[in-house]
């Protein structure tokens, strides 16, 4: 078969990509090695930033998104014994949503079956070839028969663990590996707290996140390599109480059944170019960062809106003008991205240094107290325009 954009991986990246593209004119098909129903029920991130919510309504994706996601003016930011909210709003004039990744990528493959996409799910051996001159990608479909797209791109849309960022030759590749993972739970219980908590806190990181008025969704810095299956949903309770505050100026964690525990290891991992040919990358197929700050969703958003705009521009007005300069363009904001996520993760989890627990005190009550602390905070966490 034959296409313009052949996009592999229909993670958050691929879906939009399709989608932003078929709204420029430009067709696609698209390669998924896991079912529909595995893909849609991920769960992941759970916060977009004000850029993410402007694109996505302008895609006419945004209705469920604001009936159903819940606006936050900001964060607070805790250590023990105080509790400070900084709003963004007010900081910045921007502000961030609760909607979590699985709503997105349920509203994505809604819209995209609704325009008939097409996107053939629980392939294999997906292989990219020819990019330099006429692309085309093999695999083998559910079926288990051998199949082929030529296509004039191709879309590496497909995560950390795809083929297609394999495919860039000679890349330069930056990392690195946090000695600390994430527990994450998901509860069937309501918020403790408005908005979300980050806390420093000598046991370690703890966060409290949410889904829904009835959905909470925390988690707990753990050591590398931890099985959740060693913590009873007591001991979780416990660690997130006493790292949370519980009990400190009134405030209460209310427990609730646990109905998913997983752990997240953290890295921070660039790889540049995100062009080789008529192969381009997008999302976490081109990097890492480690999930404090909420960034990875929102820069796979933001890729996938610049590569959407370069694709249109490059085969329905003739101008590659913006595909060359994809890579530069997305590699500005990534960077940005990589940074804060380093800057937050670094000032919010400990070491077991106690040099290190004071400069992050010092840190934190910086941001807490200056305008100009909390600012750089805001700025960064509700996230720049996508196109600057
Ligand atoms: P993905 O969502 O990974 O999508 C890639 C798709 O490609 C997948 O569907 C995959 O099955 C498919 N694929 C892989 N290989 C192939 C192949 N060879 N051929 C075809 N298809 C292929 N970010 C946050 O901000 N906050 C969080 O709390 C958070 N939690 C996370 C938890 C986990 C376990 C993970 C893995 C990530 C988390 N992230 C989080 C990061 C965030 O979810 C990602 O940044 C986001 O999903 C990136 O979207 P993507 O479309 O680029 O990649
Ligand atoms: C969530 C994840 C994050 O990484 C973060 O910084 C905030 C919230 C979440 O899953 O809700």
């Amino acid at each position: 078969m034959r296409t313009q954009v052949a996009i592999i991986g229909a993670g958050p990246a691929g879906l939009l990509l399709s989608h932003l593209l078929a709204q420029g004119g430009v067709d696609s098909v698209v390669l998924e090695t896991r079912s529909e129903e595995y893909v849609a029920a991920r769960i992941r991130a759970g916060i977009l930033e004000h850029s993410s919510v402007e694109l996505l309504e302008s895609a006419g994706l945004g209705a469920r998104l604001r009936a159903e996601g819940d606006e936050h003016r900001g964060i607070y930011l805790q250590w023990p014994g105080e509790r400070h909210h900084l709003d963004f709003v007010n900081l910045t004039g921007r502000s961030v949503w609760v909607y979590g990744q699985t709503e997105v990528q349920k509203d994505l493959i809604a819209a995209r079956r609704a325009a008939g996409q097409e996107i053939h799910y629980e392939v294999s051996d997906v292989e990219l070839h020819d990019l330099e001159a006429s692309p085309y990608v093999t695999y083998t479909d559910s079926n288990g028969r051998s199949a082929r797209i030529d296509a004039l791109a191709v879309a590496g849309c497909d995560g950390s663990f795809g083929v297609s960022r394999k495919a860039v030759p000679a890349a330069e590749t930056f990392e690195r590996v946090y000695p600390y993972s994430w527990f994450g739970i998901l509860a069937d219980v309501a918020p403790s707290t408005d908005e979300l908590i980050y806390a420093w806190h000598p046991d370690g990181f703890a966060l409290h996140s949410m889904r829904s008025a009835t959905v909470s969704r925390l988690y707990l810095q753990v050591p590398n390599g931890t099985d959740p299956q060693f913590w009873s949903d007591d001991q979780i309770w416990d660690a997130l109480a006493t790292r949370l505050g519980h009990g400190q100026n009134g405030w209460k964690l209310t427990p609730g059944p646990i109905t998913d525990k997983s752990v997240l290891p953290m890295r921070s991992y660039v790889q540049t170019p995100m062009r080789h040919g008529n192969l381009f990358l997008a999302g976490d197929a081109a990097h890492i960062v480690p999930p404090t700050g909420a960034k990875g969703l929102n820069l796979a958003i933001a890729d996938v809106a610049l590569l959407s705009r370069a694709l249109v521009a490059r085969f329905a007005g003739k101008d590659d003008r913006l595909a060359d300069a994809y890579s530069e363009t997305a590699q500005r904001r990534v960077w940005r991205c990589t940074h804060f996520s380093w800057w937050m993760t670094t000032m919010l989890h400990t070491s077991g240094d106690p040099f290190d627990a004071q400069l992050q005190l010092s840190q934190l009550r910086w941001v807490a107290s200056s305008e100009a602390g909390a600012t750089g905070l805001a700025e960064n966490y509700a996230g720049l325009p996508i196109f600057l």
